[in-house]
């Protein structure tokens, strides 16, 4: 295949001042049209840039041409390369040395007025935007992260295959697959009634490709979760999966931070420090509020339950005496804020379920200003600025009240005060792998062990002797991978152990006859010889979200969804038509 197309001889923004005198034949699309009668100019647009075309009186015909195309038209040019008369010079076009004298201007496309300015300067709303998403993908920043994703993709495939992965593929008419989400469904026509779930994972695929003795797999797989909508989630988005044999956790950790290293490197020229941080859960909890922490900057939450035994603070006496706590952050320079600040984010804490949050600015004497000063002892205050590192001018936030609950205020307060006072630096890639989550979570409203991951996880060998004693401390040879506070990743060491799995089945109230319902497959493959293995699985829409920099993954996905789940584009879902229901033995009983 030739490089351009056999239609043309150069890509529009590929010349140069080097090609000055070149013949050329040249076609996309018009980009501007600036006609002054006497001569016209035409920026022409390709997948490779934009150049500027100038028709003037010497070709008669190319000018008459010019004079008929409009923005968008698709044309094809034939002329030469010229250079530009000094100062007319583009700096801010790669070719704006050039300009191409056209003999011929050929119309091989008419087109409508665009909706909205094919230009990235203009701001179009986003559902304007995914209604006309080809027109949208014209703009070179939007279709540039369609190439970083194709370039991240690419390095992927080389990296894992240099390991030895091989590429396979799994249905995607399937069963359900313990991720958590609801499933969507599909109706099978042959078998009325019945139905195939699309897959949240490949998961079970990819263990039964470990059975199967594949021993290092991958793929590039589309997974289906029908949850709530966010920034970071789509109902349809892309995983990198990996499932490898007879490896320990430092096996995925050792491939993922060298795939990652390749990718900063080469997407972004960025070299990041391996090995990355680990944290075990239970640390990022108590230390940042959050098992998926922001490490680009420090403001650690800390633990006062000492400092205030015994106090006077009425509310911190009494969440410490109902087995609560009480944590503080330390907000430095915080004590600029106006009275009306901490007032609003008192509000903050009680926007998010807390009864109040109390503050304390550190003077300059080293004594408080605070609602709450004149309940605090000398000795309190002391061991406060010490386990807080506080010192004059900064402020003291304390979240006191159950464990977790207070926790997790802690570490969204801790977030979005340092977004609030500007203290995240943009220009920083902040990875950690957060190890050994709990394996179950006590489920509150249906009184019964969840499992965190999935019910396929295994324990670790020192906590799975207590597992049926103390499931809430049973912790999981699992682990996440977090970059600046988004979870970009996570897999385990799976059970390969059928007693091992009966026994988690049992915690979980999955009796032996649901479990065969379910998994009966899986637990069938497992009894022919199951190696030991484990895996991990990215988001990689979150990956390209945060490669190019962008606030949300619909930027980088060509076809998003809008936050009702709707596609602007094509119009899905919609109804469909009685015939076709028939078929498929369904009616549909809306509510009213
Ligand atoms: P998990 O459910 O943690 O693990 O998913 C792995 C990664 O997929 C991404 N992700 C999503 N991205 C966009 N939209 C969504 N709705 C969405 N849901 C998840 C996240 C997440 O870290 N089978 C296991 C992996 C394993 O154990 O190997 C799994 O799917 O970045």
């Amino acid at each position: 295949m030739t490089p351009y197309g056999a239609m043309r001889t150069h890509g529009a923004g590929t010349l140069r001042a080097g090609d000055d005198g070149t013949a050329v034949v040249l076609a996309g699309w018009v980009d501007r049209r600036r006609d002054h009668g006497g001569v016209a100019f035409l920026d022409l647009r390709d997948r490779t840039g934009v150049v500027q075309i100038v028709a003037d009186p010497e070709s008669d015909a190319a000018l008459q041409a010019a004079h008929d195309v409009r923005s968008e038209y698709v044309v094809a040019v034939h002329g030469h390369v010229r250079l530009r008369p000094s100062g007319m010079v583009n700096e801010r076009l790669d070719t704006g040395e050039v300009e191409v004298a056209a003999t011929s201007v050929e119309i091989l496309a008419p087109a409508d007025t665009p909706p909205f300015p094919i230009d990235d300067r203009v701001e179009v709303d986003e559902l304007m935007r995914l209604r006309y998403r080809y027109l949208d993908l014209r703009r070179a920043p939007v279709a540039n992260v369609l190439r970083m994703r194709a370039q991240t993709t690419a390095i992927i495939r080389e990296v894992m295959e240099a390991h030895g992965f091989i590429d396979v593929e799994t249905p995607v008419l399937t069963r359900s697959t313990p991720e958590g989400a609801r499933d969507f469904l599909v109706p099978s026509r042959m078998r009325p009634g019945e139905f195939y779930a699309l897959p949240q994972s490949p998961q079970l695929f990819k263990q039964l490709l470990m059975v199967a003795g594949i021993e290092r797999y991958y793929q590039i797989a589309r997974c289906f979760r029908d949850e709530d909508f966010r920034a970071d989630r789509q109902p349809e988005f892309t995983q990198l999966d990996v499932e490898a044999s007879f490896i320990t956790e430092e096996d995925i950790h050792a491939l993922v931070e060298e795939l990652l290293s390749v990718i900063w490197s080469r997407v972004l020229d960025v070299k990041l420090d391996t090995p990355f941080p680990r944290l075990p859960y239970s640390d990022a909890l108590a230390r940042y509020g959050s098992d998926k922490p922001d490490l680009r900057f420090a403001m650690e939450l800390c633990d006062l339950g000492d400092v205030f035994a015994g106090t006077e603070v009425g509310v911190f006496a009494g969440a410490l005496d109902a087995g609560g706590t009480v944590v503080g952050v330390c907000l430095p320079g915080g004590g600029q804020l106006t009275r009306k600040q901490f007032d609003g984010w008192v509000d903050f804490a009680r926007s998010r379920g807390a009864k109040g949050l109390a503050w304390a600015v550190v003077n300059d004497d080293g004594t408080l200003r605070s609602p709450l000063a004149k309940y605090m002892n000398d000795r309190e205050t002391g061991d406060l600025l010490a386990a807080t590192d506080a010192t004059s001018g900064d402020a003291i936030f304390f979240g006191a009240g159950p464990v977790s609950a207070t926790r997790q205020l802690m570490g969204a307060l801790r977030l979005a005060l340092a977004r609030d006072s500007d203290m995240i630096p943009d220009d920083r890639w902040e990875f950690c792998w957060i190890t050994e989550p709990p394996v179950f979570d006590w489920n509150d409203e249906e009184q019964r062990w969840d499992s965190v991951h999935h019910p396929f996880t295994a324990p670790t060998d020192e906590t799975l002797a207590t597992m049926e004693a103390s499931p809430q401390n049973c912790a999981a040879r699992a682990y996440d991978i977090v970059v600046n506070g988004l979870e970009i990743g996570g897999g385990s060491i799976r059970i390969n152990r059928a007693d091992v799995q009966r026994r988690v089945f049992a915690l979980l109230g999955i009796d032996e006859q649901t479990a065969r319902e379910r998994f009966g497959f899986l637990l069938d493959a497992f009894a022919y010889g199951a190696p030991p293995h484990g895996g991990i699985a990215f988001g990689l829409d979150r990956m390209v979200m945060l490669l190019a920099g962008e606030d949300s993954i619909r930027d980088v996905i060509p076809f998003p969804k809008t936050q009702t789940g709707a596609d602007a584009l094509t119009g899905a879902p919609s109804a469909v038509d009685a015939e076709q229901l028939r078929a498929l033995g369904l009616r549909t009983r809306l509510p009213r």
